[in-house]
């Protein structure tokens, strides 16, 4: 395994659709597994291909729940609302406020390229949404209804602690 560079906001390659896979061999296998060094090196809860230079369809995520590998991922449906701060790995420093599903069934390939579907809530619904809104170019600072300085962060923190 190796960790992987992270790029960020800024860089063209985040803007970019991601292909479907089609081959599941040695080369994504060994990709999952830095994408799974990356992300606990990194803190996050959840890394897309993309945000590593890669333009495919395969995002890691682990909200505290479990390490799942989700290739070619769709969401079948949601429902709910929830509107939360998020932020990302590729925007380091920004904190935003998103609304998303709070409910989410979505089918994805484990790296064998069988089939799967699960049904997640809250935080990993949250992050299934964000993570593959980066296969398709897009980053939660587009869908951000509010930005919060870091500064304010901290001292919202500092209040709830
Ligand atoms: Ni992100």
């Amino acid at each position: 395994m190796a960790l992987r560079k992270v790029i960020t906001q800024g860089d063209d390659t985040l803007r970019k659709k991601c292909k479907p896979v089609t081959v599941f061999d040695a080369k994504l296998h060994a990709l999952l597994d830095d994408l799974k060094e990356t992300l606990y090196e990194e803190n996050g809860y959840g890394l897309a291909a993309p945000q590593v230079a890669v333009l495919r369809r395969i995002t890691v995520i682990d909200v505290g729940e479990g390490f799942m590998e989700l290739i070619n991922p769709e969401i079948i449906e949601s429902s709910g609302e929830q509107r939360d701060l998020e932020g990302c790995l590729s925007c380091p420093g920004q904190w935003g406020y998103v609304v998303r599903p709070d409910k989410v069934k979505f089918k994805a390939q484990n790296r064998n390229g069988d089939t799967y579907e699960k049904e997640v809530t809250g935080l990993f619904a949250r992050c299934v949404c964000h993570e593959l809104d980066h296969l398709d170019g897009k980053l939660f600072v587009d869908v951000a209804d509010e930005m919060v300085p870091e500064e304010q962060l901290r001292e919202k923190k500092e209040q709830k602690a």
